[in-house]
C-alpha cells in the first residue's frame, strides 16, 4: 500500500524554507500539492518579473528548466535550484542554440523576437523575449517596416502575425507537445453538448483550434477572463494545471478540460512540469542541489533580451 506522507514533506519543506531563506516560484501548470507550497504561482511573465524583486538567498524554481534559467540570468547572485533538471519543454528543445544562429544567420537585418521558452543560448541571440501574455506588445513595439524572426512557437507566432497583419516575420518551426494536441472534432462535440460554455484557448494552439475559441490568451489572461466575462461554463483548452487554479478562484463555476485527439496518453498535461514533486522539491532544499549555473558571457547577453521583455511589460 502507498503511504501518503505529503504532510510531512509539506512541513520539512516549510522548515526548510525558513531556515535557508527560500523562496518557492511555481508554475499554474505543476501539480497541485506543489502549487500550495509555493511562496508565488504565476505564468511565465509574472514569474521572470517576480524572479528579479524577490528578497530571498535561494530561489527554488518549481517549473521547467528554461523557467529556472530565466530566474538565475536575472539573479546572478542567488542561488537558483531546480528540484528537477530533466524537466524540458518541447518548445525549447525544439530550438537549437547552433540551428538557430545559422538560421538567424540567412536574415540580416531582422529584428529576433524569440518566447522565454527557449534555452539561454537561444535567448543570448535574441533582441527582445516575450511570453504569451506579451506577445502581441513586443512585436507592436517593433517598427512596421523592421522584419521579424519570431521563435520557437510556429503557433503563437502565427496567431500574433494574423493580429498584427504583419507579413516581414518569419517564424522557427517549434511547438508545444502539449497545445498541439488537442482534437478540433472532440472540442466541437464538447461544445455542441455545453451550448452555454465559453471556449478558452492558449496561443500556443493549432491555428485551427484558435479559430473557434470565445477567447484566446495567456495562462493568466484565461484565468482573468473566466471571472470577468459572466459565464459560469469554461472548456479549458490548454495544459489541465490551471484547472486547480481555476476552481480555487472560482469554486461557483464548473471547467470542462478539452480532451486531446488520443485520450490514453492524457497529452493535455506537460509531462515536463509534473516531474516536480514534493519529494524533490524536499530533498533538492535539502541538498541546496542541483545548481544552475551559466556562462556570464552567455548570461549578460540573455539578461539583455529578457530586460527588455520586462521593459515592454
Ligand atoms: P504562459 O505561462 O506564458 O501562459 O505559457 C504557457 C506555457 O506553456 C508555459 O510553458
Ligand atoms: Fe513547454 Fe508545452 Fe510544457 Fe509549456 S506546456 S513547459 S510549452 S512543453
Amino acid at each position: 500500500m502507498k503511504v501518503d506522507n505529503s504532510a510531512e514533506l509539506r512541513r520539512r519543506i516549510e522548515a526548510l524554507k525558513r531556515e535557508k531563506r527560500t523562496v518557492i516560484l511555481a508554475h499554474y501548470y505543476t501539480r497541485p500539492e506543489v502549487q500550495q507550497i509555493a511562496d508565488f504561482l504565476g505564468d511565465s511573465l509574472a514569474l521572470s518579473v517576480k524572479a528579479q524583486s524577490v528578497d530571498a538567498d535561494i530561489i527554488l524554481f518549481a517549473g521547467v528548466h528554461f523557467m529556472a534559467e530565466t530566474a538565475k540570468v536575472l539573479c546572478p547572485d542567488k542561488k537558483v535550484l531546480i528540484p528537477c533538471p530533466e524537466a524540458g519543454c518541447s518548445l525549447a528543445e525544439s530550438c537549437d542554440a547552433k540551428d538557430f544562429a545559422a538560421f538567424k544567420s540567412r536574415y540580416p537585418g531582422y529584428r529576433v523576437v524569440s518566447y522565454v521558452n527557449t534555452t539561454v543560448g537561444v535567448k543570448a541571440l535574441t533582441d527582445v523575449c516575450c511570453t504569451s501574455s506579451n506577445a502581441l506588445k513586443v512585436v507592436e513595439s517593433i517598427p512596421a517596416d523592421v522584419p521579424v524572426i519570431f521563435a520557437p512557437d510556429r503557433n503563437l507566432g502565427s496567431y500574433i502575425q494574423k493580429l498584427t497583419g504583419r507579413q516581414n516575420m518569419v517564424l522557427w518551426n517549434g511547438a508545444c507537445h502539449v497545445h498541439e494536441e488537442f482534437s478540433l472534432e472532440k472540442l466541437l462535440a464538447l461544445k455542441r453538448e455545453h451550448p452555454g460554455a465559453k471556449v478558452v484557448v492558449h496561443p500556443e494552439c493549432r491555428p485551427y483550434i484558435v479559430e473557434v475559441a470565445d477567447f484566446v490568451g495567456s495562462t493568466a489572461a484565461i484565468l482573468d477572463y473566466c471571472g470577468t466575462c459572466g459565464a459560469d461554463e469554461f472548456i479549458v483548452v490548454t495544459e489541465s494545471g490551471i484547472l486547480a487554479e481555476m476552481k480555487r478562484r472560482y469554486p461557483g463555476k464548473s471547467f470542462i478540460p478539452a480532451p486531446p485527439d488520443d485520450e490514453s496518453c492524457a497529452c493535455n498535461n506537460c509531462k515536463y512540469m509534473k516531474m516536480v514533486t514534493l519529494e524533490n522539491i524536499a530533498a533538492c532544499l535539502e541538498n541546496e542541489a542541483p545548481e544552475i549555473t551559466l556562462d556570464e558571457e552567455v548570461r549578460r547577453a540573455a539578461e539583455r533580451s529578457i530586460r527588455n521583455m520586462i521593459a515592454i511589460r
